[in-house]
């Protein structure tokens, strides 16, 4: 087996502190650490005196509650805080899968896993989210491609690049699925809360006994810098993850760990904070879009801070978002890092003045290549 690199986060990994304008990020304008205390109504002095210590590993049990406290269902034991939603994923596939296993993958798709499963000897097939369907799946795909010997099925819910929520029946298909053939359902949950309306995507935690879900701080909540993500699914398989959590980061931040109890007791007003961000700025992007006649084909994202638009150039996507980084200094996805041709993923998270100036260069570069 040989390793597979993470195509995406290679390209934001590089580039993202070093471009002017940043469109490849998924999240919104972060808050700062001063809004953070502000919102959470937490006196400085109480970071100031917090020990740097190392923290419970899997998570203080005061943040397992809170965490568990919004899953129905869930107990602290349900939970282990991991360091982002990229440890979770990656601990869980650990845990679930061996070389030779079939994973089961819906794309497009933020490819972590997919990566992960392939370094490790895994097979991965997929079933697709169709843009002629309204990015819903074909339920009769879902049927032929979760396989009897699928160990794994990994979906990410809302969707990541599409931002499409899976319908009920949609949903209920996937899970009546890997029921029947007895296949672990990883469910990435990480844009849950970042809805474009007021409609809060339902978790699928407690559907089905071996359903994993992963989420964390970094996207709708709008803190990637702590880096806490957590897994919620059954306590034997916590137990299994939080041993393999002993290898890769030992425990959380404590800073971190401190912050995001606080930042959960006011979960609501930070996800309020972020769908404000989201619906102002879609409406730009929107018309952005529109503006250039017929050369993108997009759909409003149900969730999550990024549109993926399809553009008819005749331009692979790879090439075109390298042009526009090293000649408008503007960082854009490309279709390719998440499975798709002649695409961009074009992020709208960011403060929006920021945000405006981002899509001017953006509209330079590809006027340029037009007109070329
Ligand atoms: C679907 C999905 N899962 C996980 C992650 C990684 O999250 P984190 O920054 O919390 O590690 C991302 C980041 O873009 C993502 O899009």
């Amino acid at each position: 087996m040989s390793f597979v690199p993470f195509e995406l986060e290679r390209w934001q990994s590089v580039w993202e502190h070093r471009v002017r304008f940043n469109l490849s990020e998924s999240g919104v304008h972060p808050l700062s650490l001063h809004e953070l205390l502000e919102i959470t109504d937490t006196d400085l002095p109480a970071l100031e005196t917090l020990r740097l210590g190392y923290g419970q590993s899997n998570g203080s049990d005061e943040l397992r509650a809170a965490i568990a406290a919004t899953y129905p269902g869930a107990t602290a034991d349900n939970v282990l805080v991991t360091t982002g939603g990229s440890e979770a994923n990656f601990i869980t596939c650990w845990s679930l899968l061996r070389a030779g296993d079939l994973a089961t993958l819906q794309v497009p798709n933020y490819l972590q896993t997919w990566g992960v499963a392939r370094s490790m000897g895994v097979d991965v097939n997929t079933f697709s989210l169709r843009p002629d369907d309204d990015w819903n799946p074909d339920l009769d795909e879902i049927q032929t491609a979760i396989r009897p010997d699928t160990r794994l099925v990994v979906v990410t819910n809302p969707n990541n690049p599409t931002g499409r929520v899976l319908t009920n029946e949609a949903r209920g298909a996937i899970i009546k699925r890997v029921r029947e053939v007895g296949a672990w359902l990883l469910v990435d949950e990480v844009y849950q809360g970042a809805e474009l309306d007021d409609t809060r995507t339902e978790t699928c935690f407690g559907r089905y006994d071996r359903v994993i879900v992963t989420n964390g701080l970094s996207k709708a909540y709008a803190l990637p810098g702590l880096r806490i993500g957590w897994i919620v699914g059954p306590a034997d398989l916590i137990r299994a993850a939080w041993e393999r959590h002993d290898y890769t980061v030992i425990c959380p931040s404590a800073i971190s760990d401190f912050l995001a109890v606080r930042s959960l007791a006011v979960r609501e007003r930070i996800l309020e904070r972020t769908r404000t961000i989201l619906r102002h700025n879609y409406g730009i992007l929107e018309e952005w879009l529109q503006a250039w006649g017929e050369l993108f084909t997009w759909r409003r994202p149900d969730a999550g801070a990024i549109c993926l638009a399809e553009y008819a150039l005749a331009m692979d996507s790879v090439d075109l978002v390298q042009h526009l980084r090293a000649a408008h200094d503007v960082l854009v996805v490309p279709g390719a890092h998440v499975g798709l041709t002649n695409s961009l993923r074009i992020g709208f998270g960011d403060e929006t003045t920021h945000f405006q100036g981002a899509l001017k260069a953006l509209r330079a570069g590809l006027e340029g290549l037009i007109s070329d």
